[in-house]
């Protein structure tokens, strides 16, 4: 039987990079999906690809109605709610904190934010019944760390994982799991457009910043959504699951981790006065 046999799911922002890779994998093993989008075009297209296993509700994240509406859609043609993904997103407002408009940050905020937070609750309503369902929120290495991306972004990203934290704590009561995951530099049409949507360049300028030496494809980051979404991942809540290549954790090795290491000890002793 396939990995997602019979389960129904919610994909916040599933026409595009991401979640549409989310989207295809899940639908690849079995799943279906509600695909909850403001892109009509894209989202459309997918349908007809994809088939009967995709259903399309043009909707808002910032919008509670509609977040309830796709949340209800999905357990009226599913029959319940097994997985919600919380991925739609912007990079939002960029440049200093002291150039930064309230009503950017509010819009910035709106998506990525309360977007979540709006997502996280009605799942929750939806799951908690069933005592079992599993929600996967997108946050970022912007979520862990400072200079990852612009500001209002850092902060909203930072809530994601606060929030995956203390949901997780109320929702294990009823059998519900709640994780995030935190992508680097990822190769969609959100990032190409800090480059004229030209996803040549900043596949090569995630390449060039990667330890692993080659970019993140969106396929990567849904590999890690889809085993938090499945039953391997039973044991595993209030996690954020950073899928960076480890820049987060060391980036790039220094030179002291190289052969060089021997040559650079001795000069230290030579320097020491040592043998
Ligand atoms: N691409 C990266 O480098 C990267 C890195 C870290 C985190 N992320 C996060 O991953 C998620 C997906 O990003 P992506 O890079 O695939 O971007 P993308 O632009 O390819 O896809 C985002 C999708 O969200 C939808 N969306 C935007 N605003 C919406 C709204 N208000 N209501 C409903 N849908 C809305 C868009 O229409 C689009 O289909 C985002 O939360 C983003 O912050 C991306």
């Amino acid at each position: 039987m396939a990995r997602f046999s019979g389960k129904g799911f919610v994909v916040t922002g599933g026409a595009s990079g991401i979640g549409e890779a989310t989207t295809r994998s899940l639908v690849a093993q079995g799943g279906k999906v509600v695909i909850a989008d403001v892109q009509e075009d894209l989202a459309v297209a997918l349908v007809d690809e994809l088939g009967d296993s995709v259903i399309f509700q043009k909707m808002d994240v910032t919008n509670e109605q509609e977040i309830v509406a796709a949340i209800d859609l999905a357990v009226a043609e599913f029959g319940q709610l097994d997985g919600m993904v919380n991925n739609a997103g912007i990079i939002g407002v960029i440049g200093s904190i002291m150039d930064t408009s309230a009503e950017d940050y509010d819009f910035t905020m709106s998506i990525l934010s309360r977007g979540v937070f709006l997502g996280i609750k009605h799942a929750g309503r939806a799951m908690k019944p069933n005592g079992a369902g599993a929600i996967v929120s997108l946050a970022s290495t912007a979520g862990v760390k400072g200079a990852e991306g612009p500001h209002v972004y850092t902060m909203a990203k930072h809530g994601v994982v606060g929030l995956t934290k203390s949901a997780a704590s109320e929702f294990s009561a009823f059998g519900v799991r709640v994780n995030a995951v935190a992508p680097g530099g990822t190769v969609t049409p959100m990032t190409s457009a800090l480059t004229d949507n030209n996803a040549e360049l900043i596949a090569a300028g995630i390449a060039a910043a990667s330890p692993l030496g080659f970019a993140c494809l969106p396929q990567d980051i849904a590999n890690g959504i889809l085993f938090l979404l499945s039953e391997e991942a039973r044991y595993i809540t209030g996690h954020t699951l950073v899928i960076d290549a480890g820049l987060t954790s060391g980036g790039i090795a220094p030179p002291f981790y190289s052969q060089d290491a021997e040559v650079m000890l001795h000069a230290g002793q030579r320097r020491d006065g040592a043998d």
